[in-house]
């Protein structure tokens, strides 16, 4: 019988099977398995005869993580305090949200004491050049390499001391026959680049594009392989983009850096307070503000909602910012609990900035904003709200309670609703801003309206 030549992978767990499948037996999930060649098992007699030997811990040597700046503050605060070297750093995003324009600042900056490469494989040399000129960068140093094949740049990769790959997607080993951008290309060319990191100490920026489900392209297997993995998120219409770590072998996946993209590139916000704030605060119905823990940040974000009649049978609901589920669930507990009748209106809700608000303490100001909207009476400008809202209708203690009490302080608010629960830790400020603790759901749609 012939040797199987070619296998068939699933894109979204990686499972083989010698023949295609409609369905993948792994993970269930439909017209995922993509055909790839058979990688040749390695040579069992060009293995050397030693077997690995165990070391007790004493006897590990290690050398301290040499942190190197990039240039950019926010940039290194992400990454848990500078560019370790040697590191694999995977830049996630949606097309058009800045992810080469970060990267070629970073490459800039770093080239002015440092051999950069910056391997191009979307993009020719002139629109590099393009940008970094766009960008005033200084950025004379910088060598650019416009090649999708990675065998014929790893010649040039050897010599840098920084190499951004941009994208994975890209690029292509002639190792494998299947098309650039397939899962065994990209799970191939990054563990070569990861072979390349580890035995030669050169440092990776490696951009990778997002899936429609917001993964990043091509299987789980990528994150795995990277040190660090950031994602680069922000509506592409607004200015303001958020870096966010999701996975961090050097530091804390806490940290955000937020960026403003101008004329002159990206721009990193230290002052963020105010950003997630609009001008017309406390005029229109509708809107409430929350002290959000993101990140190690806390900041206030203004959640705006709409409501309109419905016109057609089933009322739609739409969010940005917020989990869709998160917010069809607080509609349910408002008009059970509090009698709101909103099952007959359209609701629409937006987190200002662009900003994605992923912890339940802004349960609290949805349903104010949503009942603020649902009785057209604005919420006092200087009033702000922060707490879980249970199935129930209680209204539970969420963490950070002293931290988000704090930004409100500083940021000019006169009075703050809070969980009952969280009121006695949060006393200290009581001559600061007044506190009310409430419960109950209702206890705060009267300390409101
Ligand atoms: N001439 C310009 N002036 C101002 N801003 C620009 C200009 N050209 C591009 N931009 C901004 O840069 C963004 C594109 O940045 P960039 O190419 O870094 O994105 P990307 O994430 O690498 O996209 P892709 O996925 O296509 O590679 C645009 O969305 C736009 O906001
Ligand atoms: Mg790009």
């Amino acid at each position: 019988m012939p040797k199987n030549t070619t296998q068939f992978v699933c894109a979204e767990c990686g499972y083989v099977s010698l023949k295609w499948m409609g369905r993948c037996p792994g993970c269930g999930k439909y017209n995922t398995l993509a055909e790839e060649p058979v990688s040749p098992a390695p040579n069992k007699a060009a293995r050397p005869a030693l077997s690995s030997r165990a070391l007790p811990l004493s006897q590990v040597s290690y050398e301290k993580y040499e942190r190197v700046p990039s240039g950019i503050e926010e940039f290194d605060v992400v990454l848990g305090g500078g560019i370790v070297r040697g590191s694999l750093v995977l830049v996630g995003g949606d097309p058009g949200v800045g992810k080469s324009t970060l990267l070629t600042q970073v490459a800039a900056n770093l080239s002015e004491t440092h051999r950069v490469l910056y391997l191009s494989a979307e993009e020719s040399c002139s629109q590099v050049k393009l940008r970094c000129e766009r960008l005033h960068l200084n950025s004379d140093g910088l060598l650019l390499l416009s090649e999708t094949d990675l065998d014929s740049a790893e010649e040039e990769i050897f010599k840098a001391e920084y190499v951004i790959v941009d994208s994975v997607q890209a690029i292509y080993t002639s190792a494998l026959s299947s098309a650039a951008g397939s899962v065994g290309q990209v799970r191939e060319c990054a563990s070569r680049l990861m072979r390349i990191a580890k035995s030669r100490g050169i440092t990776f920026f490696i951009v990778g594009h997002v899936t429609k489900e917001g993964a990043i392209a091509g299987p789980k297997v990528l994150e795995h392989i990277m040190d660090t993995v950031l994602y680069f998120e922000g509506e592409r219409t607004e200015n303001f983009k958020i870096l966010r770590a999701v996975k961090n072998r050097f530091g804390s996946v806490q940290e955000i850096g937020v960026f403003e993209m101008t004329d002159e590139g990206l721009i990193g916000v230290s002052d963020y307070s105010g950003l997630f704030l609009s001008d017309l605060r406390g005029e229109a119905a509708g809107a409430a503000v929350t002290p959000s823990e993101t990140g190690n940040r806390c900041m206030t974000v203004e959640i705006q909602t709409l409501m309109a009649k419905t016109v057609y049978g089933l009322p739609r609901r739409m969010s940005l910012g917020i989990d869709l589920n998160r917010l069809i669930v607080l509609i349910a507990v408002l008009e059970k609990r509090c009698g709101l009748p909103l099952g007959t209106q359209d609701v629409y809700l937006n987190a200002m900035g662009g900003i994605r608000l992923n912890e339940p303490s802004a349960d609290l100001a949805v349903c104010a904003a949503l009942a603020s909207a649902e009785k057209m009476i604005p919420i006092d400008k200087y009033t702000a709200l922060f707490g879980e809202v249970g199935l129930t209708g209680e209204v539970r203690a969420v963490n950070y309670a002293e931290k988000r009490v704090n930004e409100c302080v500083k940021m000019g608010f006169r009075r703050v609703i809070l969980p009952a629960k969280n009121a006695a830790t949060c006393k200290k400020f009581s001559e600061k801003i007044a506190l009310v603790p409430v419960s109950y759901l209702s206890q705060m749609i009267k300390a409101l309206f």
